[in-house]
């Protein structure tokens, strides 16, 4: 039962609440029509204090073609925390008024903390560096759609796995399932975590190994995850600028690839992909992005109890 809960760390989905939840989507996509009211007269808070645009539009998207309605704010500058006001007070109110908040902040731990304050469920839009787990049931639901279940794939994450929050998520939800590898492509520095990998990725006792360079283990992937250099969360300018081109997915690379590997990239790209690896089949990352509106709304229909 997902009706009230808060989804701050993708652990918070059970492995059947992902089913349920990948099976819910995938009717919302064959039948919209049939979910257009069901969230009437419910309200979703979206708090964004950092930007997004796939992420806030889609969860406002998502409750619009539910029939329910949307406030919030996009840019911390237009909220009272500008006066000072503190992230529990801002809940408190905001939890007020509304069924269900969808909440992005700069920092980690943002969204449990909101969660202690918060009447209503407070869904983790991604909390700095840490977790993103609506990207993760985005990523479950197009790897279900295109790949059939979530066992028995060899997955890379290839690009900025230290600071990538959606890495992050994914990595801990596919290891919860049997017999996934996982490569881990990136430069020395932008390696994931220690945490995921001594909680995450040795506790699952699943395969996992890592690598420099795309091309020399692009052949053994079911999945390539593809992420952007995080550049809001680096220090140091110059450190980007030397990380930033460390990877460019394009056709050469892409002969390399299975037949069926499919390419999935949260987005925004920046320049990792080029864009003639749009037009080939295994280019999953604009599908992934309309899938991840119909994960948001079975997601939100499940927690304000209506479904
Ligand atoms: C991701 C994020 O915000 O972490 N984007 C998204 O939610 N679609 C990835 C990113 O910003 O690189």
């Amino acid at each position: 039962m997902l009706k009230g809960q808060h989804v701050i760390d993708p652990t918070d989905l059970s492995l059947q609440d992902i089913d349920e939840l990948c099976t819910l989507a995938d009717q919302m996509i064959v039948d919209p029509d049939a979910y257009k009211d069901v969230c009437h007269g419910k309200i979703l808070a979206t708090l964004f204090f950092e930007p997004s645009t796939r992420t806030r539009l889609s969860f406002e998207a998502a409750m619009q073609h539910l029939g329910g309605s949307t406030l919030g704010f996009a840019d911390a500058s237009a909220s009272s925390t500008t006066k000072g006001e503190t992230l529990a007070d801002t809940i408190r109110t905001v939890s007020s008024y509304v069924d269900v908040i969808a909440m992005r902040n700069p920092k980690e731990g943002a969204a449990l903390l909101a969660s202690r304050y918060s009447r209503v469920p407070v869904i983790n839009a991604g909390d700095g560096g840490h977790h993103h787990p609506t990207q993760t049931l985005t990523d479950m639901v197009t790897i279900h759609a295109l790949k059939g279940g979530f066992s028995g794939h060899t997955v890379g994450f290839c690009g900025d796995l230290k600071f990538g929050r959606t890495v992050h998520s994914l990595l801990k939800t596919l290891s919860r399932y049997p017999d996934n590898k996982f490569v881990l492509i990136s430069p020395n520095e932008l390696q994931v975590p220690d945490y995921i990998t001594t909680q995450v990725l040795k506790r699952s006792g699943l395969p996992f190994e890592t690598a420099e360079r795309l091309e020399d283990v692009i052949g053994d992937l079911d999945i390539l995850y593809m992420t952007r250099v995080q550049k809001e969360r680096f220090f140091n300018e110059q450190d980007y600028i030397r990380l930033k081109d460390s990877y460019i997915l394009d056709h050469e690379k892409m002969k390399l690839a299975k037949d069926n590997m499919i390419v999935m990239h949260p987005l925004p790209r920046v320049n990792e992909i080029a864009t003639e690896v749009d037009d080939d089949p295994r280019a999953a990352y604009f599908k992934q992005v309309r899938y991840g509106m119909f994960a948001r709304m079975a997601l939100i229909s499940k927690l304000v109890g209506v479904l």
